[in-house]
């Protein structure tokens, strides 16, 4: 990951698209039809024009071509002229830059459950793409958090844009917030947020260790039901009871899932993405008949390998936050 899409080539291959991916013709996914609406159980039939039922977007039964639309109209107008300001990072480091392609997203937030009854956040938003994204595409309250502050100019400038275009098509949005050159971290108004939220998104493809620890901390009271998008694991393969057992982690059901190319800014192959959902009780995977028995992490990476389950399969020995593909 090192560069935006917006000045990266490995997205190139689609003639329609914009640099960043956002391309109201051709799904890099391949995986939505180009007109196909955004069908919802409870879509009105007799949807006519976008301004149907403008406040809740998620029962028009907006194309989901208008609604990529939209929002390769903003990044166009907005991000893309100064893409080159997103480069502005130490490699390496929590402030490396990419950004998630909008049919990825459609998929993940869709499996996530998002709808206008949700509450989602980014935990590093970067330019927004995903924060308004989550209110257009499904209508629910939507907030992001991004420390950088390039990136956060430039997502408080496409906000404007967007909310200016939204209003001309008479869609009204639910309510958006970007805390700007803001750090998640220690941060008593992001954590009222994170708190509540249903859907929390976590690019942390290069957070390091130090980082990853910092966000269990953040999600620590998150409601049960609640459910993390990350690409990379939030649960150290090497976590066990023994470490915290009143640890979030020991409530998180995290699945590991393969995403298709051209889903990411930084690579068109393939990978893997993680969504954990917190349950009310300990996970199986970490129960034994008797909880209080200790066990040993290396007991615990035997289980993690031999349980049958495929998220468990790579253990990195210097950080545990690195077994992409
Ligand atoms: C890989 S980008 C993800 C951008 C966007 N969420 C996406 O997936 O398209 C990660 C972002 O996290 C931001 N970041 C890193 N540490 C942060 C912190 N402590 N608080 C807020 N943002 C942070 C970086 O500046 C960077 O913009």
């Amino acid at each position: 990951m090192d560069a935006p899409a917006s000045a990266s080539p490995t997205v190139a291959g689609n003639d329609n698209n914009t640099s960043n991916g956002h391309n109201s013709t051709t799904e890099a996914n391949g995986n939505i039809a180009n007109n196909e609406s955004v069908k919802h159980e409870d879509a009105p039939s007799d949807s006519k024009t976008l301004s149907i039922l403008p406040q809740n977007i998620h029962q028009t039964g907006l194309p989901r071509a208008v609604v990529y639309e939209i929002l390769n109209q903003c990044y166009t107008r907005t991000v893309l002229p100064r893409a080159n300001k997103l480069r502005d990072y130490k490699p390496f480091s929590n402030m490396v830059y990419g950004e998630l392609m909008p049919s990825f997203l459609t998929q993940v937030y869709r499996d996530c459950g998002l709808n206008k009854e949700k509450s989602f956040i980014d935990l590093g938003s970067g330019v927004g793409n995903c924060t308004i994204q989550a209110a257009l595409e499904f209508g629910c309250e939507s907030y992001g958090v991004e420390l950088a502050k390039n990136a956060s100019i430039l997502a408080d400038a496409q906000l404007e844009e967007f909310q200016k275009r939204c209003a001309l098509l008479g869609l009204k949005l639910p309510k958006i917030k970007l805390f700007g050159q803001q750090s998640f971290v220690d941060n008593p108004a992001v954590q009222e947020v994170v708190t509540n939220a249903d859907v929390l998104l976590i690019n942390n493809y290069l957070f390091d260790a130090s980082l990853n620890l910092k966000i269990v901390e953040l999600i620590q009271d998150l409601k049960p039901g609640s459910k993390i998008i990350s690409l990379k694991p939030v649960v150290p393969p090497s976590y066990d009871l023994a470490w915290d057992p009143l640890s979030i982690l020991a409530r998180l059901d995290e699945k590991k899932y393969i995403y298709r190319e051209n889903s990411v800014s930084w690579t068109s192959n393939g990978g893997y993405y993680y969504i954990s959902e917190v349950k009310e009780e300990f996970c199986d995977r970490y129960t034994t008949s008797n909880p209080r028995h200790s066990r040993t992490r290396r007991s615990a990476a035997n289980d993690l390998q031999s349980d049958g389950d495929s998220t468990r399969e790579h253990t990195p020995s210097m950080n545990a936050f690195t077994n992409n593909f």
